[in-house]
């Protein structure tokens, strides 16, 4: 599934993030990566889809990149990436490239919230895992690149649960999609796209 580049790779980011913890750093110098059970679900969720066409918001050091680009590379499929600190787009692409997979993903440096409205391309599964306060607007913007049968995922709606209580029951409640709460890792929301958002009333 894995090969043994990307297991070294996963297992250094891993063991850096517990030294990280460990150091007390603040939340916004952390790795803080999925973990490897999450990992294993988005895995399963993008290897399935022959060329799929994969969209991460907040990629951090490339941790959870490992994963989708790594299902991606099987069936011809592609990551773009999107993370706003520069120190960890500079980790990022260390991680790729001492994965071997530069050809799989790409990372595009800055706001998501600025340069997700420039991309111009469809995706086939999204996954969100930025700051949590943005993950109305981000989902709302990503929203509008899934077609119908895409996926879009979501971190941490168990571990923040407080702060995403009602991000979540507005999924749930949305009926252009179909969301299940899966209680993997920090708690991954996922939500089928079943047909285009509802209009937005001016
Ligand atoms: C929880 S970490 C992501 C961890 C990563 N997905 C992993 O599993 O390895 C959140 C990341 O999102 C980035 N981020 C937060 N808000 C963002 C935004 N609006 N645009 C781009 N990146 C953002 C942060 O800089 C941080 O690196």
């Amino acid at each position: 599934m894995l090969d043994e580049r990307v297991q070294a790779v996963l297992a250094r980011l891993e063991a850096e993030a517990e030294a990280e913890r460990e150091a007390g750093l603040p939340p916004e110098r952390r790795t803080l990566p999925v973990g490897p059970e999450a990992g294993r679900l988005l895995f399963a969720l993008v290897a399935a889809n022959p060329g799929c066409e994969v969209l991460e918001i907040g990629a951090s050091r490339g941790y959870s990149t490992l994963w989708l680009a790594s299902a991606a590379r099987i069936l011809g499929g592609h990551v773009v990436s999107l993370e706003a600190d520069a120190a960890k787009c500079e980790d990022w692409r260390r991680t790729i490239a001492e994965a071997g997979l530069e050809a799989h993903a790409d990372l595009v440096e800055g706001d998501a919230l600025e340069t997700l409205p420039r991309l111009d391309d469809a995706f086939d599964v999204v996954f969100l895992d930025a700051w949590k306060h943005d993950y109305e607007a981000l989902f709302a913007l990503a929203r509008t690149k899934v077609d119908p049968g895409g996926v879009i995922v979501a971190d941490n709606v168990v571990s923040h649960r407080d702060e995403l209580d009602g991000w979540v029951a507005a999924r749930e409640a949305d009926t252009t999609l179909v969301t299940v709460t899966v209680p993997v890792g920090s708690g991954l929301q996922v939500s089928t796209v079943l047909s285009p958002p509802a209009p937005t009333t001016p």
